[in-house]
Order: structure tokens, then sequence, then C-alpha cells
């Protein structure tokens, strides 16, 4: 059986890569693949729980590393690589390039550290595809303060953490140009859907 394909969306808060995740799996279930549709933190009963954790609760940075890893690691073993397995797509709403963004990037932890624990917990499973939903810190924000009423631990953020995320996406994209490709998030939502689509296109 031919295994699945592993995409996987990035991007800062607000730039709009849930709506797309939404979008591209109902795209490709309307063409009759067999999709899951994950996101992390969570994508496990475990993963849910731990996920509440870091959302809510203030927490050393490593410690905030070594849950988001475990709450991965859940992850992968019962649902990521079963379903490739299974020869299914996996479309996923964060994976681990938002550690290296967010906990490296955004707060500081030391990239060698992410690193071990990156090839601890993944083995050789990488992405097929990583989208990364470019937009400047002031319309992320804007989005965000428009869609949610109760922002939680990372969105209360200031927008100085934001850019050093988004600097961190922008630098994984540059050195990882035959998986990453970087998207303009600031382009009206059709022309995104079609842009998803027809990068997606080339994996079937
Ligand atoms: P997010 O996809 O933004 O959830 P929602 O769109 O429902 O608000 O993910 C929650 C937060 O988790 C987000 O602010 C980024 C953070 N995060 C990390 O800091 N490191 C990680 O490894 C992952 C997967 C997420």
């Amino acid at each position: 059986m031919t295994r699945g394909r592993f995409i996987t969306f990035e991007g800062i808060d607000g730039a709009g890569k849930s709506t797309q995740h939404a979008w591209l799996v109902s795209h490709l279930r309307a063409q009759g693949r067999t999709v899951v549709a994950t996101r992390e933190p969570g994508g496990t009963p475990l993963g849910e729980k731990l996920r509440a954790l870091l959302l809510s609760e203030p927490m050393h940075l490593e410690t905030e590393a070594l849950l988001m890893f475990a709450a991965r690691r859940e992850h992968v073993a019962q649902v990521i690589e079963p379903a490739l397995a299974r020869g299914e797509w996996v479309i996923c709403d964060r994976f681990v390039d938002a550690s290296f963004a967010y906990q490296g990037g955004g707060r500081g932890m030391s990239l060698d550290k992410l690193q071990q624990l990156a090839v601890w917990t993944l083995g050789d499973l990488t992405p097929d595809l990583t989208l990364i939903f470019d937009a400047p810190v002031a319309v992320a924000q804007q989005r965000l303060h428009a869609a949610t009423a109760n922002p939680d631990r990372f969105e209360r953020e200031q927008a100085a953490f934001f850019e050093r995320v988004r600097q961190a996406y922008l630098q994984i994209a540059q050195a990882n140009p035959q998986r990453v490709r970087l998207i303009d998030a600031c382009k009206r939502l059709e022309d995104i859907n079609q842009e998803v689509a027809s990068i997606v296109s080339t994996l079937c």
C-alpha cells in the first residue's frame, strides 16, 4: 500500500492558517481522499488535556517545550504514523516547526535542545509539505482581536514576541525550500485557497 501524505500548516496566531486548514480538508474530501484532520498541541485525548494546560498554565519555557513534545510523541504514535501507514493523508494544524518558532524564536529556548527533542520524538518522520502562512504581526493581531473573545496564554503575548516567531518561521522557510512553501496570508481568501490547492496537487 502507498504511504499517505503528511501536510502541516504553520504561521503566527491570526495569520489565518486554521481557516485554510479546514478548507483544504474539505477540498481533499470532496476529491474522495481519506483525510485525517488533526492539530497540535492536541490530536489525541491525552494531547488535548496537555493542550488545555499549555494554553492556560504559566510554566517554565523548557516545561512548555517538553509538554509540547510529549503531546507530539503521543500524536505521532497514536494518530499520524498509523494513518500514513494506512495510506491516508494527514493534514495537521501546526507541528514541530511551531516548537522551533514559538519556544525557540519566541521564547529563546536553545535550538540545540529543541533539535534533540525533535530527533528523539520524531525519528525520521518529516512532513511531505509544510505551508507557512505569513502576515505582518499588526495584520495578524488585528484579525486575532476581531475573532477571539478570550485570548489564550500565547495569544496574550506582545507584538515583539510574534515578531520573533514570524522571523523564525521565515528562517525555517528559507532553510527548507524543498519541504516548505511560504504563503502570503494577506491575499484574498479565494486566492489563497487556489494557491494551497495548486501546491498540494503536486503531491498527488
Ligand atoms: P493554535 O493553532 O494557534 O490554536 P488556535 O488557532 O485554536 O488558537 O495553537 C495554539 C498555540 O500553541 C499557538 O499559540 C502556538 C502554540 N504552540 C507552540 O508554542 N509550540 C508548539 O509546538 C505548538 C504545536 C503550538
